[in-house]
């Protein structure tokens, strides 16, 4: 079985997309528009979290409602790119959980170098997104999955802006229990493990490193 693909065709998730993807977007408008597409993201994707009924006292009634219920959430960028899905996410879902994989990708043999990772210490109770803005050959995206399973963690989505047909493959190879949720599924990669047409570098452009 393959990982299920979610193509987010959101109106105000594609607009904004189109206006990150623009050469002459500056790193402020970018960095924001990554924020608010997250959020939206993040919104679509917990539509079918489990709730549980409870009730409140409301200034007028006694009432039944409904609250989140079930795993607790726990959202892992991959550094760098990926803390600029962070913020947007955490303001829907504030008690979420963040860990952090420092991951960057070889420009030579496009292979992942890892650097950096720490979890929650309650990472294998958690629902897990892992945040990259960018899926290109899918070698840091499954890498990351790796070290997160490693750590007997088995509930996790990938969560990416834009991907290259080769890096969805790359998921759904390696890892086919993990759902991946994409706001774009761009055309192919070039010589250079550059997704086309994509956005350019991520991290580059949020950071504002070149
Ligand atoms: C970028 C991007 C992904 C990776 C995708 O990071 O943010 O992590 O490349 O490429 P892949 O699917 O072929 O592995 P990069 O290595 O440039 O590191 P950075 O975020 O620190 O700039
Ligand atoms: N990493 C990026 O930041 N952009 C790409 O197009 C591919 C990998």
């Amino acid at each position: 079985m393959e990982g299920r693909v979610h193509i987010f065709d959101h109106p105000l998730i594609q607009h904004k997309l189109s206006i990150m993807r623009d050469v002459n977007t500056g790193t402020k408008e970018f960095r924001e528009l990554l924020d608010e597409i997250s959020m939206l993201m993040v919104y679509e994707i917990t539509r079918d979290l489990p709730t549980e009924e409870i009730e409140v006292e409301t200034p007028v009634a006694r009432m039944k409602t409904r609250v989140l219920a079930g795993r607790p959430i726990g959202i892992i960028p991959i550094l760098r790119a990926g803390l600029g899905m962070v913020d947007g996410i955490q303001r829907l879902i504030p008690n979420a959980k963040v860990g952090h994989i420092g991951l960057y990708r070889d420009p030579l043999t496009l292979q992942p170098v890892e650097y950096y990772c720490k979890l929650p210490a309650d990472a294998e109770q958690r629902f897990l997104f892992v945040l990259d803005p960018m899926l290109a050959t899918g070698g840091s995206a499954s890498a990351a999955i790796s070290f997160i399973k490693q750590r007997n963690c088995h509930n996790i989505s990938l969560v990416n802006l834009i991907a290259a047909p080769e890096g969805i493959k790359r998921i759904q190879n390696d890892h086919p229990d993990v759902d991946i949720y994409v706001a774009a599924l761009d055309e192919k990669l070039n010589e250079h493990g550059y997704i086309v047409p994509g956005l350019g570098d991520a991290g580059d452009r949020l950071f504002g490193t070149k």
